[in-house]
């Protein structure tokens, strides 16, 4: 198990293309990213989400979302965003955001290694970090 701010061992030895239909045939759950590459101290996760999530912001990142199946909403207090496939959208440092799936989507997540996928509201919804996958 990787430690924030760690090269991961399989970051050493990860030496082929990463193809993401071939990694997404792998998860079998909602709402657990698993890291699918690093490069210097970011992370590539893939996700596969459906519902509602909950409230929380990041407090010292940006957070982008490349949508590779499906369409997104992403609920912000002031509006919210349709992201669909093929399309990517950055929530700034700070923003309170909820994403939304009303089936599912299918996305990658780009953000510095160590992220927690609630940001500040720790909670039940918590996913464990640095799942490789
Ligand atoms: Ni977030």
């Amino acid at each position: 198990m990787a430690t924030p701010n760690q090269p991961s061992q399989a970051h050493q030895v990860q030496i082929d293309p990463v193809n993401f239909a071939a990694k997404l045939s792998l998860i079998h759950d909602h709402w657990q990213p698993r890291v699918i590459a690093e490069m210097n101290d970011y992370q590539f996760k893939i996700v596969k989400i459906e519902g509602d999530f909950e409230w929380h912001r990041h407090t010292s990142t940006d957070e982008a979302f490349l949508v590779l199946e499906g369409t997104l909403r992403i609920d912000m207090r002031d509006r919210s965003v349709l992201v669909r496939a093929g399309e990517l959208f950055v929530v700034a440092r700070g923003v309170e955001h909820k994403p939304y799936a009303e089936h599912e989507v299918k996305m990658l997540l780009i953000e510095p290694r160590g992220v927690v996928n609630t940001g500040d509201a720790t909670s039940a919804r918590t996913a464990e970090n640095d799942r490789w996958i």
